[in-house]
């Protein structure tokens, strides 16, 4: 589930007509909703990792508004709530259908008192929330065309003393063996590459595109806030996967296809619908070989502002 840097399930608008070309970078979000969610879920251990150190920065008892900016489906807005529960968690999103699910989850949770949602299109529409204590982004910034630009509306939004957390980087997932046993060794390495060029095609898309060296902690440091750090937080789901597991790994091996179509040989394609096919014995579905290693970087600096 990872294009490069990019350690998230994505859903686009993939053409199968479109043969050998390569795929399109808009993301369909909406359609993305369920295997963003039931990722995120995947990926909760880690995030609570990352939130239980952000936590050591702020005080629970002195946070008491939190924005999730680019929520997804509220998995980590939920994990906030709890880990700071005298806070209002807003989730801030572009798409409204995600923010349908940050609701229910709220609620399922018992968390709906204390979830609040607003539909934006970040960086823009965020000034009529106010001011927070802790700005979370979670894979959110790099869908925002100039990342400077986002940087410093949310240093804006902060309270003096407020945190910001940006979840960004980390190192490509892996879930297979170097060798499979079927087709060239070093398929996800071949994926990597591949997905990477979407990634920035991507990203040059975006509106507001603007070239930026990814240095974060730079970044924090030239949106106005200090004390930049930056800690990466391991996820090691070792095999044999549950059958849920691997459910999840044919839907993120699913995206991947997507993203590389037109950018990897015929035969690595063909030895990854070997691997989302469910009656392979080769199979994702089948084989006991797969596992999810993954780690992902978290960088938090201060506002100083008053
Ligand atoms: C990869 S998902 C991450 C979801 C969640 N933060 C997580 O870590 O599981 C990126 C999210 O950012 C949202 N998004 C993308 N561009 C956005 C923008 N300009 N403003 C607000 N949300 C945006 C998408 O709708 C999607 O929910």
């Amino acid at each position: 589930m990872s294009s490069h840097q990019h350690q998230h399930q994505h859903q686009h608008h993939a053409d199968s007509s479109s043969g050998g070309h390569p795929a399109a970078t808009d993301i369909d979000w909406d359609a993305l909703a369920p295997v963003l969610e039931s990722g995120a879920e995947m990926h909760r251990p880690l995030s609570a990792q990352a939130a239980a150190w952000v936590a050591e920065e702020l005080p629970a008892e002195d946070v008491r508004r939190v924005f999730d900016i680019g929520s997804g489906p509220g998995v980590l807005t939920c994990l906030l709530a709890e880990t700071f529960p005298y806070a209002e968690v807003v989730a801030v999103d572009a798409t409204p259908q995600l923010l349908d699910r940050v609701r229910a989850r709220a609620v399922r949770s018992g968390l709906g008192d204390r979830v609040r949602v607003h539909a934006a299109e970040a960086p823009d529409g965020l000034e009529e929330l106010g001011t927070a204590d802790l700005i979370w982004a979670g894979n959110s910034v790099h869908h925002m065309g100039d990342q400077r630009r986002a940087l410093a509306a949310f240093a804006a939004r902060l309270r003096p003393g407020g945190l910001i957390a940006v979840l960004e980087g980390g190192l490509q997932a892996r879930h297979l063996p170097r060798d499979i046993g079927i087709g060239r060794p070093g398929l996800e390495s071949r994926i990597d590459g591949a997905s990477s060029v979407w990634f920035e095609e991507m990203r040059a898309a975006l509106p507001g595109y603007t070239a930026t060296v990814e240095h974060w902690p730079a970044l924090l440091a030239a949106a106005g806030l200090s004390d930049a750090r930056s800690r990466s937080f391991l996820l090691d789901i070792p095999a044999p996967l549950t059958a849920a597991q691997r459910e999840q790994l044919v839907s993120a091996f699913s995206w991947l296809r997507s993203v590389v179509e037109g950018r990897l040989d015929g035969d690595d394609l063909s030895v990854i619908d070997r691997l989302l096919d469910p009656d392979d014995e080769q199979g994702l579905m089948h084989r006991p070989d797969s596992f999810l290693l993954t780690a992902r970087t978290v960088h938090t600096a201060r506002s100083t502002g008053s």
